[in-house]
C-alpha cells in the first residue's frame, strides 16, 4: 500500500531521476529508525549454493545499487542476498541521458546506462561501511575505454580489489550497453577469460585464506548451440555458478509500445519467458554440475517458482522490484 503510493509519485518523474531519488533516500534512512518504511521481517528459507549459506533464495539483481551505497537498506527489506555493481576499475559516467525508460504497460524497462559507476575503490569503501550480514555478490565489468583484447585485465583488477569483501563475484559479460562486451561470451575469448579468472581466484584464495566463488552472467540472446558451448566452458574451467539472464535486445514482445525502439537492454515482464527458457536449457545441459541463479521478469511468487522449476537454485529481481516494491520479496519468500 505504502509502496503503491510512493510509486505513483516516483512514476511522475523521469525514470533515472526517480531511481537516483530512491537511492538518496535509502542512503539517508538506512541504519536509522526511518528504515521502518521498508523493513520487513521475513521467515528464514535457507538455501545452500556455491558453498554459501543464503537466508532465503531471493536476491537483488545487479545494476540497482551500482556503487554499493544502500546495502543495509536492501538488507532490511529481507533480501537473502544482494548483488552490487557492475563496477569497473575506474569511475565512468556511462552513456548520455536519457538512458532509462519505463514501458509501463508491459511492466518492462529499457536501459542503456553503460556501466555508470564511481569505480572499484569507491565501491569497496562503501562495502566496508555496511553492516548487512547476508551474502554480498559483487558484479564486475570492464571500462568502456579499455580495448576488448585487454578486457580481462579490467576483470582481474576488480577481482583483486573486491575479493576479500565479496561473498561471490559475478562476472558480467552480457551487458548490451558496452560495445563488444557480449563477444566475450563466445569461443576462445570466453575460454581465455575464464582461465584468467580461475588463476586469479586460486592466487587470491591463498593470499586471503578464503575461497570466493565466481558466477558468470549471461545474456538471453543466445542460441541453443551457444548455450551448450558456454556450459562446456563453465564446466571445463570449474566455474562456480551461472546467472541467467541479463537484459535482451529483442523487441518483438513490446513492438509498437512507447519507448520500444529505444536502444539498450529490455528487462522486466517482456524478458520473463526467454530468461526461463535459458535457465531450462542451462539446467538440461549442466544438471547439478553447477548452480543457476535465475533472473529476468520475476514479478511474483509464481514467476519466481517458474524459474526454480526450470532449474534455478536462487532468483534475483530488478524490474519487478521497481514495479512491485519490497512486497515482492515478501510475496516470494513467504510462499516458497
Ligand atoms: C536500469 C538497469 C541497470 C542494470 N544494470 C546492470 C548492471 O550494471 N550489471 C548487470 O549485470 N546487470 C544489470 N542489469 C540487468 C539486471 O541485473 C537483470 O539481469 C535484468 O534486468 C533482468 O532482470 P529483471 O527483468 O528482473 O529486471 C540492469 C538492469 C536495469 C533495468
Amino acid at each position: 500500500m505504502l509502496y503503491r503510493l510512493a510509486r505513483t509519485g516516483f512514476f511522475q518523474l523521469d525514470a533515472e531521476r526517480a531511481h537516483d531519488l530512491a537511492i538518496q533516500n535509502f542512503k539517508r534512512f538506512q541504519g536509522t529508525p526511518a528504515d521502518l518504511f521498508y523493513r520487513q521481517h521475513l521467515p528464514e528459507r535457507p538455501v545452500e549454493c556455491m558453498g554459501l549459506k543464503f537466508k532465503n533464495p531471493v536476491g537483488l539483481a545487479a545494476g540497482l545499487d551500482k556503487n554499493a551505497e544502500c546495502i543495509d537498506a536492501f538488507g532490511a527489506m529481507g533480501f537473502g542476498f544482494i548483488e552490487v555493481g557492475t563496477v569497473t576499475p575506474k569511475a565512468q559516467p556511462g552513456n548520455d541521458k536519457p538512458r532509462l525508460f519505463r514501458l509501463t504497460q508491459a511492466e518492462g524497462l529499457i536501459n542503456r546506462m553503460g556501466f555508470n559507476n564511481a569505480g572499484v575503490d569507491n565501491l569497496v569503501a562503501n562495502v566496508q561501511k555496511a553492516s548487512y550480514d547476508g551474502i554480498l555478490g559483487i558484479n564486475i565489468g570492464k571500462n568502456k575505454d579499455t580495448p576488448l583484447e585487454k578486457g580481462s585485465d579490467d576483470y582481474l583488477i576488480c577481482m583483486e580489489k573486491t575479493y576479500q569483501h565479496a561473498g561471490y563475484i559475478a562476472v558480467n559479460i552480457s551487458s548490451p550497453n558496452t560495445p563488444g562486451l557480449r563477444t566475450l561470451q563466445y569461443g576462445e575469448a570466453l575460454d581465455q577469460l575464464l582461465s584468467d579468472l580461475k588463476l586469479k581466484q586460486s592466487e587470491l584464495e591463498k593470499k586471503h585464506g578464503k575461497y570466493v566463488p565466481i558466477a558468470l552472467k549471461i545474456a538471453p540472446d543466445l542460441s541453443d548451440e551457444e548455450i551448450i558451448q558456454i556450459c562446456d566452458s563453465l564446466v571445463r574451467h570449474n566455474i562456480d555458478g551461472v546467472i541467467a539472464t541479463n537484459t535482451t535486445l529483442d523487441r518483438s514482445i513490446v513492438k509498437g509500445m512507447k519507448y520500444a525502439d529505444e536502444a539498450g537492454g529490455l528487462s522486466g515482464r517482456p524478458v520473463q519467458q526467454r530468461s526461463t527458457e535459458v535457465v531450462r536449457s542451462l539446467h538440461a545441459e549442466l544438471g547439478d554440475k553447477l548452480p543457476i541463479i535465475g533472473v529476468g521478469g520475476i514479478d511474483s511468487f509464481v514467476s519466481a517458482k517458474e524459474k526454480m522449476m526450470a532449474g534455478a537454485k536462487l532468483v534475483q529481481v530488478y524490474s519487478g522490484f521497481i514495479y512491485k516494491g519490497p512486497g515482492l520479496v515478501r510475496d516470494i519468500v513467504k510462499n516458497i
